[in-house]
């Protein structure tokens, strides 16, 4: 399954490096194209001759060599490849790519590309778990980098911990588990609502709150990763799109339930949005002025339930519909009431109550809800909880359609 794939396999400078010719020989045997770009500092670790022999092609370093930019430029080198490879992906590398830095051809490729990128971390276990090594991984993570290791065990370094460089077997399998053979919902649709909705009040002010959207974009891309063709329907947030997702842009309830209504027919439906559950009756065509007075009377109507319409689309129902519960007391007995009173399949129910950090935070703790009964997991992370969500939806879908005949 790997035959005929093309990789560009970024090594940067660590000692772990030499793990690269493992992966590169095995990577070939399989019959996978592999193009190297080997920085100035990896090429203190390996040789550029080791790995051009062993990828069988010439190896990249240079941002302005002239050769390489005529026959091949270096958008067109990131552009080529099937997936992207950083192993190692040292800390200052790491940083560079959080940042957008383009100030070598490494990041510069890693800048320019629009292909998915894994990332093999390899260093000191105090880089590692230093404060700014973990928002620039929670960073890329949220913007769709897929990460392999890094391992715990002893360090060139002498200290012992975690940091140490994927082995390249596991990197390979990492490789492998992207390439296909692992895409339970390819060939099915997936809707996925996420952040708030912004209602308006006049022309500069609205009505909103603080969903960040962070557990509903990582939903469509968790989804997306397997296989699913989806579509995300997103109030404003601060987030990148999902790569491999649609992402339909709204600000208001009611533009959202239409683009949900446009994105159907799918398979599993997801709403994770915190739709506003008012919109302002009137909307002022211009800003309302003090005008020395009594505040204005601001009279609100209720908006469309988008998870209610979707779980009553008549033949135009998802085969599943999942919906959240944010809750700030008896979690488990109000999303009950709400799987009840949505007409959805499952509730996730989380409790949003201030001092949980959850509501705009990274991580969730989820009570998953449905016909039969509750199910704890464990806090994780929403990336985390995505992953294991898209799974179960996966299985659910499967069983569906076997006991449907479809
Ligand atoms: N939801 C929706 N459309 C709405 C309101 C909520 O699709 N107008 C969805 C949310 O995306 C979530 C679920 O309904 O999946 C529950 O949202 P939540 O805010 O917990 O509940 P509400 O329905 O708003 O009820 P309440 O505010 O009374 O708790």
């Amino acid at each position: 399954m790997l035959a005929g794939k093309r990789i560009l396999l970024i090594i940067s400078g660590g000692i772990a490096a030499y793990k690269c010719l493992e992966l590169i020989r095995r990577l070939r045997e399989r019959g996978t194209a592999v193009r190297c770009i080997l920085t100035k500092a990896g090429g203190q670790f390996v040789t550029p001759l080791a790995v051009s022999a062993l990828s069988e092609d010439k190896v990249y370093g240079e941002l302005f060599s002239l050769t390489d930019e005529a026959e091949m430029g270096h958008i067109q080198l990131s552009r080529d490849a099937d997936l992207l490879v950083v192993a190692p992906a040292t800390a200052d590398l790491l940083a560079r790519m959080a940042t957008g830095r383009a100030d070598d051809l490494a990041s510069t490729a890693l800048l320019a590309t629009d292909k998915p990128v894994l990332v093999a971390p390899a260093m000191n276990v105090r880089m590692w778990e230093h404060a700014a090594t973990k928002a620039n991984m929670a960073l890329l993570v949220e913007r769709g980098v897929m990460t392999v290791g890094p391992n715990e065990g002893e360090m060139a370094c002498g200290e012992y911990g975690l940091g140490r460089m994927a082995e390249a077997a596991e990197i390979l399998t990492a490789i492998e588990a992207y390439f296909g053979t692992d895409a339970p919902l390819s060939g099915r649709r997936a809707l996925v609502t996420s952040g708030p909705t912004v209602e308006a009040i006049d022309p500069v002010r609205y009505l909103a709150n603080r969903s960040s959207g962070r557990q509903g974009h990582a939903i469509a891309l968790a989804l997306a990763r397997l296989g699913a063709e989806t579509t995300l329907v997103s109030g404003p947030t601060r987030l990148d799109d999902p790569p491999g997702v649609q992402v339909v842009a709204v600000e208001s309830a009611e533009e959202m339930l239409a683009a949900c209504q446009a994105a159907l027919p799918v398979e599993v439906a997801v709403c994770a949005a915190a739709v506003s559950d008012w919109r302002v009756k009137t909307q002022s065509g211009q800003k309302l002025k003090k005008n020395g007075g009594a505040p204005p009377q601001i009279e609100l109507a209720v908006n469309p339930d988008i998870l209610a319409s979707l779980s009553a689309a008549g033949n135009k129902r998802p085969r599943l519909v999942v919906g959240f519960a944010a809750e700030t007391e008896k979690v488990v007995a109000h999303a009950k009431a709400k799987l009840k009173s949505k007409g959805c399949d499952w509730i996730l129910a989380n409790d949003v109550s201030p001092g949980t950090g959850i509501f705009g935070g990274a991580d969730n703790l989820i009570h998953l809800i449905d016909g039969s009964g509750v199910e704890d997991w464990p806090r994780m992370t929403k990336q985390e909880v995505a992953e294991r969500l898209a799974r179960r939806i996966a299985g659910a879908l499967d069983s569906i359609s076997g006991s449907s005949g479809a």
